[in-house]
């Protein structure tokens, strides 16, 4: 992991992190980082099993770790184990709201009920994330990092549920920004780029356009997981202690070239699939 060569290996020793949808993808690596750094790690999601090969993972980086499943639509569930994770680890410092929902799907075939499901997760599951921890971040004076996309800004074919959840994402993050930065609490939220195998651009493997969508990216690659670790150690560390309100895009220029390279291996993909 990079991230070791980087930053002190006992930057995080002592501080909590709170990552939900942790039990897979780009929030699992950022999980990692912040293990390898010393942090004591909570992820929640919804599936158990998952979180407890996730926590295995995390335990063998030498990090102290809570994984219980909550769907993060649910508030209830989702204070319980946000208040049992300060009884086991102490009061979160580090917030990740990653837990998303995402399907490429034209407008006109998605239901009513699934732009509310996308809503839900991602924009009421991470709100529900951060006034669940609110006083755990106020006593810590923490930090909340949102995970966003970059079809917030630039539209994308299939994803107008996600684009809408993506945009009502930063628009939180900058509201809690302006409200809670009297209690010393940042906010602030990652665009990734594509990345190398996660579920989305698994989804696009063997396509014939993704040579192509990969040499539209001005750095000519994707990025990895460990790359947005490495940008949210970075948005939680005391390197960032005067950022908040702020969107970090982590995409190798993706957002320079606009959708139409990947829009092109997404047609593909749907004409594909029927
Ligand atoms: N295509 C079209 N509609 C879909 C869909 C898909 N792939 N997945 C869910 N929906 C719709 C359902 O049809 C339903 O609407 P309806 O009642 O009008 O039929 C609505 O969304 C809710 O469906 P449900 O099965 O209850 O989903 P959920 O709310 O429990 O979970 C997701 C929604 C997005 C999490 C689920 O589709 C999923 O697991 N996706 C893959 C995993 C994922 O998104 N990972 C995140 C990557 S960023």
């Amino acid at each position: 992991m990079i991230v070791n060569q980087m930053f002190p290996a006992d930057l995080f020793a002592g501080k909590c992190v709170f990552v939900t949808g942790g039990g897979s993808g780009i929030n699992l690596g950022i999980a990692r980082n912040f293990a390898a750094l010393g942090a004591k790690v909570a992820i929640c999601g919804r599936t158990q099993s998952k979180l407890d090969a996730a926590a295995d993972e995390l335990r063998a980086l030498g990090a102290s770790v809570h994984a219980q499943a909550a769907d993060v639509r649910d508030y209830a569930r989702l204070e319980t184990v946000i208040n049992e994770t300060q009884a086991a680890l102490g009061p979160i410092d580090v917030l990740v709201c990653g837990a998303a929902g995402n399907f490429p799907i034209p407008a006109e075939q998605l239901s009513s009920n699934g732009f509310k499901s996308v809503m839900d997760i991602d924009v009421l599951g991470s709100f529900n994330a951060a006034r669940a921890a609110f006083a755990q971040l106020k006593a810590t004076r923490g930090s909340i990092i949102f995970i966003s996309a970059g079809m917030a800004y630039v539209p994308f074919p299939y994803q107008v549920h996600v684009g809408a959840a993506k945009a009502g994402i930063d628009m939180m993050m900058r509201n809690l920004a302006l409200e809670w930065g009297k209690h010393g609490i940042r906010a602030n939220s990652i665009v990734p780029g594509p990345i190398a195998g996660t579920e989305g651009m698994k989804r696009l493997g063997g396509s014939e356009y993704e040579a192509r969508a990969q040499r539209a990216i001005p750095l000519g690659r994707y990025g990895t997981v460990d790359e947005i670790g490495q940008a949210a150690v970075f948005l939680a560390s005391p390197l960032a202690a005067y950022v908040t309100g702020t969107v970090l895009v982590v995409d190798g220029g993706s957002n320079l070239t606009g959708s139409a390279s990947f829009g092109e291996a997404i047609e593909a993909l749907m004409g594909s699939a029927g």
